[in-house]
């Protein structure tokens, strides 16, 4: 240890114990890069002025900082940490931020109102919310929400009605859901601000592979934010957000009859199990 770093450390002392340990660990880790890369005065204003126009680009409705945390892995990280358990739990996965109220629907209820349905390729989505037991969990709330055909979510879009692609459905007495939408399409993050800079200069793409969004509440059991992802999208193995997970992969079916579709459809089944509060996570 630098006796620099040794000196800022030995400051960091404030009544907050948690906070102290997280800001001595950060310092230590910026001072550590600071002595690998060994920037210049210049190249360390640059990148200074680099978030200082990120956070001019945060506004109520949008937050750039969120937006790089995504896509450097730093979100994925943090849902890792804090989202772990048992094998037989359906993984976790960044919210992203396009979440909103969603409408409540009955069940096998259309999600798509606007011209998308036209354009898309018809979708029911169903399955069953469990225990990771496979005890099925009536009364499950399952809020999901989808961007349209060119991808863009209600709320990014003048165009669509607000509670388009966006429904909060209640699982029956077997803990089932079902819902009819479009099959959802691979689109980029946003790539007008400093995050689309980063990704450009980095030489990554902005594209999320063909996703739709979960967030599922039961009774006694922890909530969970994950996606489902069609298998067969050309960019499940370079997620800009990095949220992607083996178990989270769906393969659509295609279908002629059945589930009160006129006409050739795609079915996707996904199941979701939740881990119970009660102190079984370790089992
Ligand atoms: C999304 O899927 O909505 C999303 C997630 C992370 C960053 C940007 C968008
Ligand atoms: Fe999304």
């Amino acid at each position: 240890m630098t006796p620099l770093l040794r000196q800022v450390l030995s400051q960091v002392d404030g009544p907050d114990p948690r906070l102290n340990e997280l800001v001595r660990a950060l310092v230590t880790h910026l001072h550590a890069f600071v002595e690998e890369t060994r920037p210049t005065p210049e190249e360390w204003l640059a990148g200074l002025d680099f978030l200082i126009e990120t956070g001019k680009m945060c506004t109520p409705d949008r937050n750039e900082f969120i937006l790089l945390s995504d896509m450097l892995g730093l979100t994925s990280a943090v849902d890792d940490v804090n989202n772990a358990g048992p094998e037989n739990m359906t993984p976790s996965s960044v919210e992203g931020p396009f979440h909103s109220p969603a409408p409540a629907r009955e069940p096998g209820a259309w999600i798509s109102f606007g011209p998308e349905r036209e354009r898309g390729v018809p979708t029911v989505v169903h399955g069953r919310v469990l225990d990771c037991d496979g005890t099925p969990l009536p009364g499950a709330v399952v809020d999901l929400w989808q961007a349209n055909d060119t991808g863009l979510y209600d709320t990014q879009d003048d165009t669509q009605d607000s509670g388009n692609l966006r429904g909060l459905f209640t699982a029956d007495a077997d803990g089932r859901y079902w819902f009819r939408t479009i099959r959802p399409s691979s689109y980029p993050v946003p790539t007008d601000g400093t995050g689309g800079r980063l990704l450009h200069a980095i030489g990554r793409h902005p594209m999320r592979p063909a996703h739709l969004h979960y967030r599922v509440t039961a009774a006694g059991h922890r909530s969970l934010t994950t996606h489902l992802f069609l298998a067969g999208d050309p960019y499940l193995d370079s997620d800009a957000a990095y949220a992607v997970k083996d178990e989270l992969i769906c393969h659509p079916r295609e279908r002629t009859e059945g589930w009160e579709m006129d006409g050739p459809y795609e079915e996707i089944e996904f199941d979701l199990k939740l881990v119970p509060l009660d102190g079984k996570e370790g089992q």
